[in-house]
């Protein structure tokens, strides 16, 4: 398996990705307002024999501006349970932390996002409407986050989508 960073070329498979994954169309034009409002910071592609079977969006932060939103995440259900969300993750948070940034934020399932070391009481000391146990954050720990509160804002696509959910 190959992960790497998305391509033009890819933005079609990509769309098929998302949309299978979550199984409707919302996610998948989430990814597309986020680019085309440039808010995208690492947006990878797993790659398998040449398809491109899961992919991973992290965008900048309205606030803190140091902090990046991690989705959506997709696998393609049938490759779904092999290793590729987590090969994902993996290479999302590395790029993250090789950029300086200072946390990553999701909404998920605490069963799936803690193994990578996300946890809400991380998120805690940021206000936010999703505020509570799906809502969830990673500090980096080398970059030292010099804030640790205040309000915690996604890229305007979500709120224009209506759906923040990873
Ligand atoms: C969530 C997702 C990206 C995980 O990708 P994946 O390639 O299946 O994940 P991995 O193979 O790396 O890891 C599988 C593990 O995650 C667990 N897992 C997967 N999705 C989970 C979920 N929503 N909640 C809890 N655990 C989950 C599996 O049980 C498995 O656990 P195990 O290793 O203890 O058996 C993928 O299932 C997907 O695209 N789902 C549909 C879209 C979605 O719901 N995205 C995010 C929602 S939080």
């Amino acid at each position: 398996m190959i992960i790497r960073k998305e391509q033009q070329s890819d933005h079609e498979a990509i769309k098929s990705v998302v949309t299978d994954a979550f199984g409707q169309p919302d996610e998948a034009h989430l990814v597309d307002m986020l680019r085309t409002d440039g808010d995208i910071e690492i947006a990878l592609v797993a790659e398998l024999d040449r398809q491109v079977v899961g992919h991973i969006v992290l965008s900048r932060m309205i606030s803190p501006e140091t902090a990046l939103g991690l989705a959506p995440i997709s696998v393609l259900p049938t490759f779904q349970r092999q290793g590729v969300g987590s090969a994902l993750m993996r290479e999302g948070i590395k790029r993250a932390q090789d950029n300086s940034w200072e946390r990553i934020f999701l909404l998920g399932e605490p069963a799936y996002y803690n193994r990578f070391g996300f946890a809400a009481e991380t998120a805690a000391g940021f206000s936010s409407p999703y505020a509570g146990p799906y809502f969830m954050a990673l500090e980096l720990a080398e970059n030292f986050p010099d804030e640790s509160g205040g309000v915690a804002e996604y890229a305007s696509a979500f709120s224009r989508l209506g759906a923040d959910e990873t």
